[in-house]
């Protein structure tokens, strides 16, 4: 017991006066790291990769993984076994020798708007963390969607700052709450993926604080990650692990963060950036060099400033240890029960499915069809996963693996599927039917088989990976031309999307339905049939737009595609850099820039058909720092189905705005009406201005909505100087209910 606390060694009297739980996270960081001898002030500081690429010695206490620090056992420091993790604990090419239950993709997760159900998958994936070996995850992808094409598009939650706030500030939570640490990442604007270590995105400071940064300020306030990890790209012409901005002022004084900042695997340049607020270097064998080791000791060891900081450091990585549970919680291997993990996953992916198109209500499918055809998408397999270092296998590996070549030959970054095939769980679904499949390579063979069929179900992918954007937002491989053709044979086609984000559907209005069902994890088949024949009625909403074409992107051609290599590493030429300019969108990230310009898109944020049908109606807003709008929301169908009910600012005084201001998911019987109160948060009503967040005087109007097009009649709030908000903390506005 006396190892468990490095303040149990100094001052037992204090832990027997107060009891351990009594004693906080940050005396007793300050405690341990003030006993740390010189030599044990860098073993935190810095951590290897313990894969056998790039080679480096690995210690006997080691797992295979993505990272590993060693602890400080005199001090009852816990050794930091990391993995990756947002969707799951990462396969690493099956090298463990175990496997885990993969979620749907972050995308899909931000498409369930459910906290709940997030927190609960969170928990899920930390509790199989610490079965595993590790305790901390490197999940928590904040980054906002700027760009469709972004190879990480399926990691990332959504477009939009408060969903990607709210939902990963529920998934860090709901890991943490196990006791296992997790990040958020990556901080900051780590937008594409191609040449992503050579990207420097250039944004004014409002529009960063009001978009990227907001998304990670919610985040962290709801979540209190242990560790934020700084991203690859340059911001402002600064590396963004060395950027005093983002770490020391934005993170650590504005936010009051008092967790620690690792890097990104191989983002370390130097150790000045020690200096801009990094707090741990990881993997480092990737670096140039392991300067957060020897480099550091010594001029700490010479500069007070530096042993200050040193200090620092420390503190911040204990603190998170001691604050999350790491060192009286220690990992604990155990099989796993992988089918009550996978039933979660299932709920996720069931959720997070968007229903895009229904003509002539096509489905549900009516259990009687007798002949379908299914067709593509190795969907008699599994379900596609995308790839990287987020890739999540079961511990039988992927159903079918098809290398590509671009790295190792792992199907970790090729294409990889999850064991769940669509075909099997359609066919579980009616028994009595005939189910046939074609692979789809051949157009001819599926029309024939679609012309032969009362229902056509063609299952399209689009594969992503961590290192690569898409050059394109097409379907690949000529299935756009396999959708049209069948579409055209047999009209009662429906398309099922396995897609990491976006795509475009020149074959949109030839189809009776579209079902987005983004990378779907390990139980995706069934949850693709439970809603193909409506066992449950689909429920998830779009969290990014859907653009019509290139052209209407911020930036129709990707900075970099054609200049660097695609390729994992994304470093380009020596001294090649790829500028990309975000103050083009600025703070009008995803709806916002579609709702500035005018552009009528695909399909827009918030968008999702159900079985059943829903009224809404804005029906009361109160005021003070934290306004509420309350909505009375009926279902008028005749199914139960779930309605998110999503509040918009759509003005303010500084002219017509659209924002998603508050959201709520709620359940409905049939005929059951509900009043639902959401809170709206302040910062998505006003603007960052002079350091700080501002309202100006004037009206606020506020509309519920069912996508970021559709809204209803709004209300009205009203600041106004000099009028007094009682209890008001925080924020320096207080809103007035208006008179309508
Ligand atoms: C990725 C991170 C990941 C890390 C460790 C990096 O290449 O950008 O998201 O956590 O590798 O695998």
């Amino acid at each position: 017991m006396g190892k468990a606390f490095g303040l149990l060694l100094l001052t037992p009297g204090v832990v027997h006066a107060q009891g351990q739980a009594q004693i906080d996270a940050d005396t007793r960081a300050a405690a341990t790291e003030a006993a740390m001898t010189d030599a044990e002030r860098t073993v935190l500081t810095n951590g290897i990769m313990p894969l056998p690429f790039p080679p480096v010695p690995i210690p006997p206490d080691a797992l295979y993984g993505a990272g590993f620090v060693p602890g400080i056992d005199r001090l009852g420091v816990p050794p930091l076994w990391e993995t990756d993790a947002g969707l799951g604990i990462a396969w690493v090419g099956g090298l463990r020798g175990d496997g885990a239950t993969a979620l749907p993709s972050a995308i899909a997760q931000g498409a369930t708007w459910d906290s709940d159900l997030v927190r609960r998958a969170g928990a899920m994936i930390g509790g199989e963390a610490r079965a595993l070996g590790f305790n901390i995850l490197l999940a928590g992808g904040i980054n906002l969607m700027r760009d469709p094409r972004n190879g990480r598009t399926f990691e990332y939650f959504s477009e939009d700052p408060l969903l990607s706030g709210i939902l990963g500030g529920a998934a860090v939570d709901g890991i943490q709450s196990m006791h296992v640490l997790s990040t958020v990442k990556h901080f900051a604007l780590n937008g594409q993926e191609t040449g992503r270590r050579i990207v420097d995105v250039s944004i004014g400071e409002p529009a960063a604080r009001e978009s990227d940064l907001l998304a990670f300020e919610i985040a962290i306030e709801r979540g209190r990650p242990g560790s934020v990890m700084c991203a690859y790209n340059r911001v402002n012409g600064v590396p963004a692990c060395g950027s005093e901005w983002l770490l020391n002022q934005v993170l650590k004084r504005d936010w009051q963060y008092p967790g620690f900042v690792m890097s990104d695997w191989g983002a370390v340049t130097g150790l000045d950036m020690v200096m801009a607020g990094l707090d741990q270097q990881s993997g480092a064998q990737l670096d140039p060099e392991v300067f957060l080791g020897q480099p550091l000791a010594d001029r700490a060891a010479t500069d007070p400033l530096w042993a200050s900081r040193l200090s620092d450091m420390n503190r911040r990585i204990l603190r998170s240890i001691f604050a999350i549970g790491l060192d009286q919680f220690r990992p604990e291997r155990r099989p796993i029960d992988l089918d009550a993990n996978a039933a979660i996953a299932e709920q996720v992916a069931r959720q997070g499915i968007v229903l895009l198109r229904n003509e002539g209500d096509l489905l549900p499918l009516s259990r009687q069809a007798a002949r379908i055809a299914v067709i593509g998408g190795h969907a008699d397999r599994g379900v596609l996963a995308g790839g990287g270092s987020s890739h999540v296998q079961s511990p039988e590996g992927p159903g079918i693996a098809l290398v590509t070549g671009r790295r190792q030959d792992s199907p970790q970054y090729g294409m990889a599927w999850h064991r769940s095939a669509p075909v099997t769980a359609i066919r579980a679904m009616v028994p009595d039917a005939s189910v046939r499949y074609r692979d789809g390579r051949y157009i001819s063979e599926a029309v024939a088989l679609a012309r032969d069929s009362d229902i056509v179900i063609i299952i399209a992918t689009q594969w992503m990976t961590e290192g690569r954007d898409v050059p394109d937002l097409s379907l690949p491989d000529g299935q756009d031309e396999l959708i049209m053709a069948v579409a055209e044979a047999n009209p009662r086609t429906i398309v099922v999307l396995q897609t990491g984000g976006p795509v475009l559907m020149p074959w949109h209005d030839s189809v009776g339905a579209i079902l987005a069902a983004w990378y779907p994890g390990a139980r995706g088949g069934e949850a693709i049939a439970s809603l193909l024949f409506g066992e449950h009625s689909p429920s998830g909403r779009l969290p990014v737009t859907f653009p019509a074409g290139p052209d209407q992107l911020p930036r129709p051609h990707l900075d970099g595609a054609g200049e660097v290599e695609p390729n994992f590493i994304g470093i380009g030429q020596p001294g090649q850099i790829v500028a990309v300019n975000y103050d083009i969108e600025g703070a009008d990230v995803g709806y916002r820039w579609y709702a500035q310009q005018g552009l009528r898109p695909l399909f827009p944020f918030g968008f999702g058909l159900s079985y059943t049908r829903f009224s809404q109606m804005l029906v009361g807003l109160s005021g003070g720092a934290r306004p509420t709008a309350r909505v009375r929301v009926r279902n008028v169908g005749y199914r139960p189905g779930a309605e998110v009910v999503q509040l918009y600012l759509t003005a303010n005084p500084l002219g017509p705005q659209r924002r998603l201001a508050g959201f709520e998911r709620v359940e409905l019987a049939p005929g059951e009406e509900r009043l639902v109160d959401v809170a709206l948060d302040p910062r998505l009503l006003g603007q960052w201005r002079d350091g700080g967040w501002y309202w100006p005087d004037g009206r606020y109007a506020v509309a519920a909505g069912t996508s970021a097009l559709e809204t209803g009649a709004p209300m009205s709030l009203s600041v106004a100087e000099g009028m007094p908000c009682t209890g008001a903390t925080g924020h320096a506005a207080c809103f007035h209910a208006a008179s309508q």
